[in-house]
């Protein structure tokens, strides 16, 4: 028999709110998790979690459901895993072509193509002002440029890997309350939504037109603590604030330390305390509350 290659897929696009700091916890809640089915990522991003997991290989008997709000994102998904060696190609072109009017001409137009898609918001995320996606109420990308000396515009081996692990899932746009039908018991969940504001005026959740509101953040609790109780294993990473601290009243709180930039475009970073929150305990707690 031959065994199945060996990926190592990294994600393809800087994602604001990606979860690389948080990795080793969350690679630590799966195992603690034991065995489960299917796996499931509503709010994929970057997809930090899932490409992390496909680094130690993904199990060929497990479905892998990837999805997020954002459909300018799942297509560019889609378009790299149908056909990656165009998106290439194209990511070739805009590379020759890069400078600051090219940019803001390419900003300007979505493609309606898939693969185009994909090269497109690929070469913008590379070359833009913090590699940061963000979207105006109208759902267009609206970062400016941004001077990186030698943006890497294509990454011909990880975006190949990439394609070939997104063959293993299925990927869908969609917002997460619309992901139950497909959730069975055993199943593990990672919710990844928006930040919750740690003080009024802070902002964290400009991800996609529809942002994400308190009472988004309620239904959410509701839903995980529903799958909770129907056996279910759930983890849900977000900001410690006594709003999420009441919100997973029922759920494990593990406090994490990370560093992030604070506020939208200034440079200012600190050290903040966030929580994954998970229906079952996780095998070393020295940072739990609980
Ligand atoms: C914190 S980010 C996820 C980051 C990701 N885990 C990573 O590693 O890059 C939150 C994501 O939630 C998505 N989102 C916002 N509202 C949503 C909703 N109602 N349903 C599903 N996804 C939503 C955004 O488009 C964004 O990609």
């Amino acid at each position: 028999m031959i065994p199945p290659r060996q990926l190592h897929p990294k994600p393809f696009l800087k994602w604001a709110g990606g979860k690389r700091q948080l990795l080793p916890q969350l690679l630590r809640a799966l195992e603690a998790a034991g065995d489960f089915g299917n796996y499931h990522e509503p709010f994929l991003g970057g997809g930090a979690l899932f490409f992390a997991m496909a680094r130690k290989g993904l199990r060929s008997d497990r479905k892998y459901f990837l999805s997020d709000i954002n459909q300018n994102l799942l297509d560019a998904y889609a378009g790299v895993r149908d056909d990656v060696e165009k998106v290439i190609e194209l990511l070739e072109q805009h590379r020759i072509n890069h400078s600051e009017g090219y940019f803001y001409e390419l900003r300007a137009h979505v493609p309606d193509d898939i693969v185009r898609k994909a090269a497109r918001i690929i070469y913008l995320n590379k070359t833009c002002f913090n590699g940061l996606y963000r979207e105006n109420s109208k759902g267009e990308f609206n970062v400016p440029f941004g001077r990186h000396k030698n943006p890497l515009i294509c990454d011909e081996a990880n975006l190949r890997a990439v394609s070939e692990t997104l063959r293993s899932a299925t990927l869908s746009a969609k917002p997460f309350d619309r992901i139950t039908d497909d959730i069975r018991r055993g199943d593990f969940v990672y919710f990844d939504p928006p930040y919750a504001p740690i003080s009024r005026t802070s902002d964290f959740t400009a991800y996609a037109k529809e942002g994400f509101s308190y009472r988004e953040h309620g239904k959410l609790a509701e839903l995980a603590a529903d799958l909770a109780t129907r056996g279910v294993k759930v983890v849900l990473s977000n900001s410690l604030t006594e709003f999420t601290k009441d919100l997973y009243d029922d759920f494990y709180i593990n406090k994490v330390s990370v560093h992030r930039i604070i506020g939208s475009f200034t440079e200012r970073r600190g050290e903040i305390t966030e929580v994954l929150a998970t229906s079952f305990p996780l095998v070393q707690e020295p940072d739990s509350v609980e």
